[in-house]
């Protein structure tokens, strides 16, 4: 049996931020998100995360995960005081308790399994990830034998110079016995520099505890403050490039990109320099994205070109040219083959296969058919002060330049505008409307 706590209730101080550590962002999802979904796939049998500095907040961005429960820690006195909130709710528990901190987001599920095994296999009652790492500042240190073997964790604060030496650190995620730890938590004590509860101290109280060093430093990298939050994000940016470039995407200056890891990319995608994708994204084959684009929650088919744009909640089919320059808001839905050019801005709109709207538009809450043409400067003036109303344009319609369409209305099919018209009256199809003043031409006027 495995039972996980993430230790999620500090206030995060370092930060210096109205938001609780745990709930800052990294790579687009929050920290404490990372180390959940790094433990999910454990299949744990009871997984618990502590709480405590704005326990409703922290709550509500983690109860949509099935099966989690939630522990208050009142006040917040240290680690080992977190774990001991656990006790009624694991009173009957056998098995091994994991505990991972909040503030940990890059480790690696193989690594997860690999210290419950070790754990399992060694017979030790607490086994726990080390890092040697070249600037240990702010980290505990581990004091072990050759064989791996820990006579102590002693924090950053309370050690002497000779232990500030050591560069070998305590990871901050543990797997331990629980009927072990449930007799020692009781006799934990809070004498150390910052009057906490340390949960290190619980490994020098075990019969035998081990650590296991991890390969990959990188893994085990603590946020405390926003120095070492930067650092995470660039080493998650390189990571999840690293991954796509092993997956046929081409980035011309990598680190000048950056992407969540809720994107999935296509083979041969390229992606241009200072092009940013957030939140879920999923880009085609064959696509080139950027340069200076951001696309966030967009679904973009295969072979679309996107050129210095902003791209919200949009659909986009294969083929599609859009920008330089283009804003393309939530709701939009562009079929295969469309052109989108610069300076235009579509909102809550969907346009039929083949549309071209190139210049200097605004179309919004829309429905455009088939092979429509939208004259450069075309306006659909959908908001009348107080409501949004639609605009319906039927298949192959052609719009003259500066026109404004001003809804409620519908063009049907074939229908040509005159340039410079403000239409206000529906026209049907195969029909020519024009509303503008005729042109007056006094000759000789200068002479
Ligand atoms: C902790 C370890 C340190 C290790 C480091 C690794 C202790 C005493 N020290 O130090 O050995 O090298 O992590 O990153 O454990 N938390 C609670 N309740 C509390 C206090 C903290 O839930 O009362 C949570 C925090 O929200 C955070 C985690 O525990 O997610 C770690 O706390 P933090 O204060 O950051 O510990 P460190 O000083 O980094
Ligand atoms: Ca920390």
């Amino acid at each position: 049996m495995l039972s996980v706590a993430i230790l999620a209730a500090g206030k995060g101080t370092r930060m210096k931020s109205k938001l609780p550590k745990v709930l800052q962002p990294l790579g687009g999802r929050t920290l404490l998100e990372r180390v959940l979904s790094g433990c999910i796939e454990l299949k744990p049998d009871r997984l618990f995360v502590i709480v405590g500095h704005q326990a409703e907040l922290v709550k509500s961005k983690a109860c949509h995960v099935s099966g989690v429960e939630f522990i208050e820690q009142n006040p917040q006195n240290g680690t080992g005081h977190a774990i001991q909130q656990l006790i009624p709710a694991l009173a009957d528990f056998e098995g091994e308790l994991l505990v991972l901190n909040g503030d940990v987001p890059l480790l690696r599920q193989e690594t997860l399994e690999r210290l419950v095994s070790q754990h399992r296999e060694s017979n030790s009652e607490a086994t726990f990830l080390s890092a040697k790492l070249e600037n240990p500042n702010g980290y505990g240190r581990v004091f072990s034998d050759e064989k791996g073997q820990v006579s102590a964790i002693i924090e950053d604060r309370d050690c002497n110079k000779k232990e500030l030496e050591n560069n070998l650190t305590n990871a901050g995620i543990y797997c331990f016995n629980w009927n072990t730890l449930k007799a020692i938590l009781p006799n934990l004590s809070n004498k150390n520099n910052q009057k906490e509860v340390y949960l290190t101290d619980a490994v020098s109280m075990v019969k035998k505890a081990m650590h296991l060093q991890v390969n990959d430093v990188e893994e085990v990298c603590g946020i405390n403050d926003r120095l070492q939050m930067a650092e995470c994000e660039a080493l998650l940016q390189q990571r999840l490039r690293k991954f796509w470039m092993n997956n046929g995407v081409t980035f011309t200056d990598e680190s000048s990109s950056t992407i969540s890891d809720n994107c999935v990319l296509g083979k041969d995608v390229i992606i241009e320099p200072q092009t940013h994708l957030r939140g879920k994204c999923h880009i085609g084959d064959n696509c080139r994205i950027g340069p200076g684009s951001f696309i966030e929650d967009s679904w973009i088919g295969a072979n679309v070109k996107i050129l210095y744009s902003v791209i919200r909640d949009a659909k986009i089919g294969d083929n599609v040219e859009i920008g330089p320059y283009a804003h393309l808001r939530p709701n939009t839905d562009i079929a295969q083959e469309c052109k989108i050019g610069n300076f235009v801005e579509i909102k809550n709109s969907v346009l039929g296969l083949g549309t071209k709207v190139n210049h200097l538009s605004y179309i919004g809450d829309s429905v455009l058919g088939k092979k429509v043409n939208i004259g450069a400067g075309t306006i659909t003036a959908n908001y009348d002060g107080r409501r949004k109303h639609r605009t319906i344009i039927g298949d192959e319609t052609k719009t003259g330049a500066n026109s404004v369409l001003i809804a409620p209305i519908t063009l049907g099919a074939q229908v040509t505008v005159g340039a410079g018209s403000t239409l206000t009256r529906n026209v049907p199809d195969g029909s020519l409307a024009i509303a503008r003043t005729k042109q007056l031409t006094k000759k000789e006027w200068t002479s």
